[in-house]
């Protein structure tokens, strides 16, 4: 693998993209909050750029919004031209994490264009592989943060404070696609048209897979070892 990690405690750093790859409430943003913290990459979740769209409502938000609003995918060019901006910032110049990107396989291939240009060589694509059983009720739960975009479970993983954030106080918000009939469309989505990125990935020998049906923090556990060992390029 072409990407460099130096993995040495508490001043760990990250010259390469990290992709998370699973579907709807596998903790792809949990679990990018932690690795963004460790690392001090950015974590970009084209999700949460997205909703910022719609709540300045630019003229990208005003087309997304009616496609999340039932769980579809936001047209490939949209999300594109969205990520190449955010990637010339320069918080990104020393890698980053992707939570929700890329979702279709020619996002996938327009990034590899992408990365490549940007002298960032090859992902390290971290696949949340879940029981889908247990999506319904960790999407129904989930709670957000309005400040710090802190992630919550009101069954498993509640704040102190009913509907306030343990860090910053902020209140806790649910998002509009976490509706039953809107998380099985995004599932839908998921197996339809971004699934097939884990054989692309894996036929390219970057892909390494963790259990995100297991507890936080194990699976944070597990995804530190994946980028540890790629430092050390086992
Ligand atoms: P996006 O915001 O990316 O949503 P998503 O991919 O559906 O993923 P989620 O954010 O719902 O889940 P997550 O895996 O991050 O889980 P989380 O950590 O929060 O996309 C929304 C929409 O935007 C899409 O539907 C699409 O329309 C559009 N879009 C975005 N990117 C796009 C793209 N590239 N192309 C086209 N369209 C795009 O955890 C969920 C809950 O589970 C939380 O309550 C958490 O506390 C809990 N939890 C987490 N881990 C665990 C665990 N191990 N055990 C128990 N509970 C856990």
């Amino acid at each position: 693998m072409a990407s460099t990690i130096d993995p040495s405690v508490g001043k760990r750093t990250l010259r390469c993209a990290v992709i998370f790859l699973g579907p709807p409430g596998a903790g792809k943003g949990t679990q990018a909050r932690r690795v963004s913290q460790v690392y001090g990459v950015p974590h970009l979740s084209t999700g949460d750029m997205l909703r910022d769209h719609i709540s300045r409502q630019t003229e990208l938000g005003r087309q997304a919004k009616p496609l999340m609003d039932r769980g579809a995918l936001v047209p490939d060019e949209l999300m594109l031209g969205m990520v190449d901006d955010r990637l010339s910032q320069p918080d990104c110049a020393n890698g980053f994490v992707f939570d929700g990107f890329p979702r279709t396989l020619p996002q996938a291939r327009d990034l590899d264009v992408i990365l490549q240009r940007r002298g960032l060589g090859d992902p390290i694509v971290i696949h949340f592989a879940v029981d889908y059983e247990g999506l319904i009720r960790r999407l129904t739960g989930r709670r957000t943060c309005s400040i710090g975009g802190e992630i919550y479970n009101v069954y498993d993983h509640p704040p102190k404070v009913e509907g306030k954030c343990d860090q910053d106080g902020g209140e806790l918000i649910q998002r509009h696609d976490d509706q039953p009939e809107v998380i099985r469309g995004r599932i839908e989505a998921y197996d339809r048209q971004t699934k097939p990125l884990v054989e692309y990935y894996a036929g390219r020998r970057v892909l390494r897979t963790v259990d995100a049906s297991a507890d936080m923090d194990l699976v944070t556990q597990a995804v530190m070892d994946i980028l540890s060992a790629a430092a050390l390029g086992k």
